[in-house]
């Protein structure tokens, strides 16, 4: 449809030269003024029609490429693993779903459209010289030949520039994304001025191809036009003073066509290069689709029946789980067996395994050995539906920008009185009503507060646990996972919650808390001491406690409250 356009261009343009023609070959009157400007006007608007209708086509069709680019994208980052996203800069996942993206929805599109028009303009301009100068085939190609080389050198030198600029500009907002989450700190030891000076290093590394980027612009620039200059005026000369009878009109149309030919040269190799710049964009968020994803090949083999999980029971045969592939073992053959309806506390020296293990369990990491949850082995489970069975309450509790009611519930299954008992039994309100003189009803938190997410969390870490715990307790889930979910509360209100949770959790509802403080699992039903990634003892803590030289024993022994301790067992 282009080539269409092209030589209806072209066709225009020697139309014109054509119906001048006729007044030197006839008297004026018998030139019919009006069949040469309707037809005139007939090819301007079939150009016209023919040219929107590409674009409305290509604009759809691009429309189209880009969603399903920016689905993949989404896609992929949503199911890449833990793995992944720890050891990526979250700026730069920033970077390729802004700038990138953004790049590919409309510079990218545009540029190849652009690139395809000056093209097929170039060639059929070329065309239509040499159909009345095809003497001039040989030095157009040459010029054209030397345009190419000079465009090489350039691409050559502008292009590693430009990814120069482009690769820069990620660290300028990890630094600054750093310096944001940090200010207290930074503040705090008066660090202001390191955090400037690097933010400014960081610019100007990103800002100093800058300049030499623009010279090779001029370079390349004064040496096309060069080109153009004297392939036009050798055109001029050759069709004027040579001797070979073209008409003035065919020879003004071989000018006009020698003028657009060269001055669409230089604006060639400035859309190629923009064009090739910006398929790197397409290359970056390529790279991005085939990183390490979460294993869901197994996702259409299992469905569970609808009645399942029915019960809460757990049992877990030679577990081993990695964080990378081939990363060091952190949880070595694990073997043992949760009732229904247990509460089982893991303990254990920092480092020891017990986040690893709760991660296992939700197949967060790469695992091998055979987890079943009620009977199905979670192995070839679809994700979505373990995950959404099981509930955790990680070590860092993380909170979404909105009210504390769409925290609790984001997808508005409950209704509020739901919602109030579940903060209730997670501890809130007894925290609240104990000091009376300390919140005011403007700062008791209820379902309506507004609560900021992230780094800059209005809440106090406390206040963040709890409502983690009542966002666990909402789900009413078979099998509660809560890693040092109360490790920043405070004594009196975290064994008000341990109470609560006794009570409220139904029967059949298991219950796994990793503690470091003995006093919150200390009357579970069992306790698992970790070690090095292995089960050295699990058993009641009553009995652990009477086992001389047991290594839970030690712990509670070691610690201040033990008299406490053993006071809660008996
Ligand atoms: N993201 C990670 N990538 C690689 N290795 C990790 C990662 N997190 C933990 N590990 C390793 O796994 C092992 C167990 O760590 P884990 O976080 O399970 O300990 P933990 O018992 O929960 O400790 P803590 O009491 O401090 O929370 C450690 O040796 C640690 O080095
Ligand atoms: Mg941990």
């Amino acid at each position: 449809m282009m080539l269409l356009n092209a030589l209806n261009y072209s066709l225009q343009s020697w139309f014109l030269g054509y119906w001048s023609s006729q007044y030197d070959s006839q008297p004026a009157s018998s030139v019919s003024v009006s069949w040469f400007l309707s037809v005139y006007a007939g090819l301007l608007l079939s150009s016209m029609s023919i040219y929107s209708f590409a674009f409305t086509l290509w604009t759809f069709g691009s429309i189209r490429a880009s969603q399903i680019i920016h689905r993949s994208f989404i896609n992929s980052i949503m199911t890449s693993t833990f793995r992944w996203l720890d050891t990526t800069p979250t700026s730069r996942i920033i970077i390729r779903a802004t700038a990138d993206i953004r790049s590919i929805d409309d510079s990218l599109a545009f540029g190849i459209w652009r690139l395809i028009e000056a093209s097929v303009t170039m060639f059929v301009n070329l065309g239509s010289i040499m159909i009345f100068a095809p003497l001039f085939l040989l030095p157009g190609v040459t010029i054209a030949m030397l345009a190419v080389s000079f465009g090489q050198m350039y691409l050559s030198a502008q292009l590693p520039l430009r990814r120069l600029m482009s690769i820069n500009k990620a660290p300028i907002l990890g630094n600054f994304a750093a310096a944001v989450a940090g200010l207290v700190s930074i503040r705090a030891f008066g660090a202001e001025d390191m955090f400037l000076k690097e933010s400014r290093m960081r610019i100007d590394a990103w800002l100093r191809p800058g300049l030499p980027s623009f010279n090779v612009n001029r370079w390349i620039g004064i040496r096309v036009d060069a080109l153009a200059g004297i392939f036009t005026a050798a055109l001029g000369a050759y069709l004027v003073y040579g001797d070979n009878g073209t008409s003035a009109a065919n020879t003004g149309f071989s000018m006009t066509m020698a003028v657009g030919f060269t001055s669409l040269t230089l604006i060639w190799i400035r859309i190629y290069n923009a064009t090739e710049l910006e398929a790197n964009s397409l290359e970056r968020v390529r790279h991005y689709l085939v990183i390490e994803h979460e294993d869901e090949a197994h996702s259409e083999c299992v469905v569970p029946p609808a009645y399942w999980p029915a019960s809460g029971a757990l049992q877990v045969k030679g577990l081993c789980a990695r964080y990378s592939k081939d990363g060091p073992e952190v949880l070595h053959d694990l073997t043992f067996f949760v009732r229904s309806g247990e509460h089982i506390g893991i303990v254990g020296r920092t480092g020891s395994g017990k986040s690893s293990l709760t991660l296992a369990l939700l197949r967060a990491i790469p695992t091998s050995g055979q987890v079943l949850y009620d009977g199905i082995s979670t192995e070839k489970l679809n994700l979505d539906v373990l995950r959404s069975n099981i509930t955790i309450s990680p070590q860092v509790p993380e909170l979404l920008s909105g009210t504390l009611r769409s925290n609790l519930d984001p997808f508005s299954e409950h209704d509020d009185s739901r919602l109030n008992d579940a903060l209730r039994s997670a501890g809130l309100f007894a925290l609240q009503s104990q000091g009376n003189q300390l919140h005011t009803q403007d700062t008791k938190l209820g379902l309506d507060s507004e609560i900021r997410g992230g780094g800059s969390s209005n809440l106090s870490v406390g206040q963040r646990q709890i409502i983690a715990l009542a966002r666990a307790i909402v789900r009413e889930n078979k099998l509660i996972i809560f890693d040092e979910a109360t490790s920043s509360i405070d004594h009196e209100t975290d064994s008000k919650i341990q109470d609560t949770l006794r009570h409220e959790l139904g029967d059949d509802v298991t219950l796994i808390t990793v503690a470091h403080r003995l006093g919150t699992v200390m009357d579970y039903d069992r306790i698992m001491v970790l070690d090095e990634g292995r089960i050295i003892e699990f058993d009641s803590p009553k009995r652990l406690l009477e086992k001389e030289g047991g290594v839970f024993r030690g712990l509670v022994d070691e610690s201040a409250d033990r008299a406490k301790l053993y006071a809660m067992v008996n």
